[in-house]
């Protein structure tokens, strides 16, 4: 296995396309933070139990912005209490090491990449960040970090009021809101990079998917173009997954594990194939 995903990727790397890894929240487990589709994404409002799927909305927003503030200043606090684990260092080693080939796309909002030192510039942040909120009305192209006095709440915590006031925007003083791609919104490049994941992908000579499911529009698409342009496809997964079946049926390779485990080796195979490239 160590044998072929070192060829694999000196063969990939003698090309000169980009490195593209998309990471999911299964890269976030091992820090604590639970994966969307676990069980611990509900939430009680009153008397009701709210789906991510409904809560994570404009809509909901529209109908009962201090609820949805509640959530995630919750997710907030679990957020800002985890550390990057190896899987984010591994990352941050292979931009380094891959320098402007390199690209990382994410569709985790902890923020957990950014602290572990990958850079601004070659991280796309295709779900938004928790750590940022933007006017909910005209003026949402300003992306501002949540204030330092904003605490992360309990989960029955109520809004405090003074963070009420704080929630706002600064040119409108109407609510903020979190800088988050909501179900009921769609990808653009202004705010999520949408274009410009898809140009990387179709110019990817590898392109390493790690800790999704799958479920989602953007990293299927890469996937897809991907795979049409010959890109050697790697997923890194525990489970079982579209992912993984693509990465296999286009000659590529399936890890199964955990991304602390798995990226710290695809690093070891990236290193080990630049060192013999320079001679
Ligand atoms: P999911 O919760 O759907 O999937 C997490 C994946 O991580 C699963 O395939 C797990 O098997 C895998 N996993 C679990 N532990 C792991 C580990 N230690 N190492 C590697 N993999 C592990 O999360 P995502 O695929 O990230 O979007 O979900 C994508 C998007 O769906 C989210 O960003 C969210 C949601 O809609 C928005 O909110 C816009």
């Amino acid at each position: 296995m160590d044998v072929s995903l070192d060829q694999a990727l000196a063969a990939a790397l003698a090309g000169d396309g980009a490195f593209v890894v998309v990471t999911g929240a299964g890269v976030s487990a091992e820090s604590g933070i639970p994966t969307f589709r676990g069980q611990d994404g509900y939430w009680t409002v009153g008397s009701r139990v709210y789906h991510p799927q409904e809560l994570a909305t404009h809509a909901a927003f529209r109908r009962m912005p201090e609820e949805v503030w509640r959530w995630y200043l919750y997710r907030l606090g679990v957020c800002r209490a985890a550390e990057p684990n190896p899987a984010h260092v591994a990352l941050v080693e292979l931009e380094r090491a891959l320098a402007d080939r390199f690209l990382l796309v994410t569709q985790n909002v902890d923020g957990l990449h950014m602290r572990a030192g990958s850079s601004r510039a070659r991280t796309y942040q295709i779900h938004g960040n928790i750590h940022f909120m933007r006017c909910a009305g005209a003026h949402g192209d300003e992306i501002m970090e949540i204030p330092a006095g904003v605490s992360g709440l309990g989960p029955e915590d109520p809004l405090p009021d003074q963070l009420r006031g704080l929630l706002r925007c600064a040119r409108c003083e109407g609510w903020a809101r979190p800088h988050v791609l909501w179900f009921d919104e769609y990808y653009d490049e202004e705010l999520y990079r949408f274009e410009s994941s898809l140009a990387a992908a179709a110019s990817a000579s590898v392109l390493v998917t790690a800790g999704t499911s799958g479920n989602t529009n953007l990293p299927n698409q890469m996937v897809a173009l991907a795979r049409r342009s010959g890109a050697l496809l790697i997923d890194i997964n525990p489970e079982d997954n579209p992912f993984g079946r693509a990465a296999r049926a286009a000659d590529g390779i399936f890890l199964r594990g955990s991304a602390s485990q798995e990226l710290p080796r695809v690093l070891a195979a990236v290193t080990s194939a630049l060192r013999a490239e320079a001679g």
